[in-house]
């Protein structure tokens, strides 16, 4: 099973989505693959937002390894899902998704009952706190999607 996690800019949201669902799936037991990436290109190669850094390791996750790259044609057919992290993000996956994609393609908060439509808000312009939330909403919806995964 292959999951690819999707934002804006790939240092903030979705590697803290990639690191949270790695833990789940370690502390689950499960072997799955997992990756993410940006729609945008401006921070390819860089690590994850220091905030971002901060925050997972705060709360027992180390994401310095990652590296930000752009999505591209051949993961609409390498990863089984495609999982955005807004609105945005999952309308420019739809507007890039090349002829015989076969990933399905979910905003992560679909997962979790009653928030199934929402963004997981990018705190880049903002405070420390909203690398919080981030968190917060990230970890969540890392647990209901590796959920939703082992039930089908
Ligand atoms: P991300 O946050 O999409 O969660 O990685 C952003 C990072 C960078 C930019 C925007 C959002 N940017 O405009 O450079």
């Amino acid at each position: 099973m292959s999951i690819l996690f999707v934002c804006l800019g790939n240092i903030c949201r979705s590697p803290l989505a990639e690191g949270a669902m790695r833990e789940a799936a370690r502390k689950a037991g499960v072997t799955l693959e997992i990756d993410s990436a940006g729609t945008g290109h401006w921070h390819v190669g860089e690590p994850p937002d220091d905030r971002a850094q901060r925050t997972a390791l705060a709360n027992g996750v180390d994401i310095s390894d990652q590296r930000a790259r752009q999505i591209g044609q051949e993961d609409f057919r390498r990863f089984a899902h495609i999982v955005a992290m807004d609105r945005q993000v999952l309308a420019d996956c739809k507007a890039i998704m090349p002829a015989g994609a076969t990933s399905s393609m979910t905003l992560l908060l679909d997962h979790i009952e009653g928030r199934e439509g929402e963004d997981v808000a990018d705190p880049y312009y903002g405070g420390e706190d909203g690398f919080l939330t981030t968190w917060r909403d990230v970890t969540l919806g890392a647990s209901a999607l590796l959920e939703h995964l082992s039930e089908t």
